[in-house]
């Protein structure tokens, strides 16, 4: 693994008053191993009540926001409120914000710049469909997701930067990336940015692997030379999975 094992709960739109209080409950009874890095994300409605309930090692993250500065553009919010809220995190480029949003590869690079620039840690999203991984575009397409990111973050930043490959076929489908799937992949992108960030980002960079990830099939894929932690949709919502998880590497 490179740097600490990281995992994220990416809750999505998903949660009640009552729910995400007994999730946080349930997270805060869970043991987990202190070195590993953890983000949960909550809707932008739960954030604060999870902010205030849920203990460290917790930490936490947004699923999404807006590209620039905020202002008059009706219900987003910015990375600068994220962060004089005291929220860390940002996912940005989620599979899901870009199919059904629409937020392009360039979008998305804009996102990660001025998140970055707010002094946001980013968790930065990539992923083909099942439909360009058959026709043979796959590296093609993570070529320019990146492309566009890298385009718009400065080396300095690298450190607050971590890597979510999710292939779009295995989110939310049960249908988990092959160890040699994931590792093929994660090589790939470790490989591209050593050649066009730098060997050092390369090293030190977190890749997370997302897409159905359950407590039964994490233990496999955190032993892959380069898969270093794991973004967690469905199974972060149940917080014994989620906690089982976080212990992957044991
Ligand atoms: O952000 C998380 C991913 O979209 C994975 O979701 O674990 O429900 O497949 P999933």
């Amino acid at each position: 693994a490179h740097g600490r094992f990281f995992i994220g709960g990416n809750w999505k739109c998903n949660g009640t008053v009552e729910s995400v209080q007994s999730l946080i409950k349930e997270l805060n009874e869970g043991s987990v191993p202190d070195a590993v890095d953890i983000v949960v994300a909550p809707t932008f409605v739960h954030l604060d009540m999870v902010k205030r309930e849920l203990k460290g090692p917790f930490q936490l993250g947004a699923q999404d926001c807006w590209v620039g500065k905020g202002g008059a553009f009706t219900g987003e919010v910015s990375a600068e409120m994220l962060h004089d809220f005291g929220i860390p995190w940002v996912i940005l480029g989620h599979s899901e914000r870009r199919s059904l949003c629409r937020e392009d590869d360039e979008l998305v690079g804009q996102k990660c710049e001025y998140a970055l620039s707010q002094g946001l840690k980013v968790i930065g999203c990539i992923g083909e469909t099942l439909e360009q991984r058959e026709s043979g575009k796959m590296f093609d397409v993570l070529d320019s997701q990146l492309r566009a990111i890298v385009n718009h973050t400065s080396l300095s930043n690298w450190d607050n930067m971590v890597v979510a490959y999710e292939p779009v076929w295995a989110i939310g489908t049960g249908v988990v990336a092959s160890p040699e799937q994931a590792q093929e992949a994660h090589a790939y992108v470790r490989k591209w940015i050593a050649d066009n960030v730098s060997p050092e980002v390369a090293a030190s960079l977190r890749l997370l692997y997302g897409g159905s990830v359950n407590e039964s099939n994490c233990g496999t894929l955190a032993n892959l030379e380069d898969v270093d932690g794991f973004l967690v949709g469905g199974a972060s919502l149940k917080g014994s999975s989620f906690i089982n998880i976080c212990n992957a590497e044991n």
